[in-house]
């Protein structure tokens, strides 16, 4: 269990001819240990590139990415990772998916094994350990993603759109997974998605970002005994407050494009 604390992150993209994409302008926020904060943002708006930073991938413009009160340097590996698209290996099965940190560095296979069977086992996929990643279903395939990032018992884990691309079904049951799993582990999670009703569902805080470049727009302490109802008066007074928030900054947005196409006519 690790504190996170973002400081005043800035990165640009080149693009092309026309200069650069500012894609997040001056964003600082914590984590708590032990928190899920949410961040909630429209497409395209740096969710991913935010994540990146933080995880060690990408280097900032500006900034810096502090743990427990330290600063990280890019390249670090105390970041856990669930990746927006399906990330595991298709030639490795269940169990040879969630080992593989631990093989790259070095663990006994005996240890190792008996690290993966608990790993397996916390996140509900222990029976299904010898199956290749196209013989299980997408929210196995997602349980398995998650595996793989908790065996390494990362400070503080990152799960961008971790839970997309799922019938609502099985998105519903996952969340209460990933509830149980962060239950078990104790792990800080910063978790990013489109979706306002997974947010409050799961989450101690939400912060909402900005049309591009991203910033800090709006922040949502979630006082919500748990388990949360989903229909409850409390949770449906929060979707629509972020909802109405959510609106503004798209009609802005819309209104902006506007008037770039009028200028450039
Ligand atoms: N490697 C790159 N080179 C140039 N531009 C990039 C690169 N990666 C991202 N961008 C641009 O930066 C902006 C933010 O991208 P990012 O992937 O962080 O957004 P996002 O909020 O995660 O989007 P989505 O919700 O669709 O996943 C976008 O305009 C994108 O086109
Ligand atoms: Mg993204």
């Amino acid at each position: 269990m690790a504190k996170l604390s973002v400081r005043n992150l800035s990165k640009s993209y080149p693009n092309g001819d026309s200069g650069e994409t500012e894609a997040l302008d001056n964003i600082t926020f914590d984590v708590e240990e032990g928190e899920l904060l949410s961040i909630l943002g429209p497409s395209g708006c740096g969710k991913t590139t935010l994540l990146k930073i933080i995880a060690g991938l990408l280097e900032p413009d500006e900034g810096e990415v502090l743990i427990d009160g330290k600063v990280v340097e890019p390249g670090h590996n105390r970041v856990g990772y669930i990746f927006q698209q399906e990330s595991l290996f298709p030639w490795r099965t269940v169990r040879q998916n969630v080992e593989f940190g631990l093989e790259v560095s070095g663990m006994p296979v005996e240890e190792r094994k008996k690290r993966t069977d608990e790993i397996l086992k916390i996140v509900g996929m222990e029976g299904l350990d010898d199956h290749f990643p196209h013989e299980v279903s997408g929210g196995q395939a997602r349980k398995t993603e998650m595996a793989r990032s908790l065996i390494l018992s990362p400070d503080i884990l990152v799960a961008d759109e971790a839970l997309s691309n799922l019938d609502a079904q099985t998105r519903n049951h996952l969340q209460e997974e990933f509830l149980r799993i962060q239950e078990i582990t104790g792990s800080t999670i910063l978790f990013v998605s489109h979706n306002v009703d997974e947010t409050v569902f799961l989450s101690n805080r939400i912060l909402m970002l900005s049309n591009i470049p991203a910033k800090v727009i709006a922040e949502y302490k979630l006082d919500l005994p748990r388990p949360r109802t989903r229909t409850s008066q409390a949770c449906l007074a929060y979707r629509s407050q972020i909802l109405d928030v959510l609106r503004v900054e798209q009609e802005k947005a819309m209104s902006l494009t506007r008037q770039k196409q009028s200028a450039s006519i």
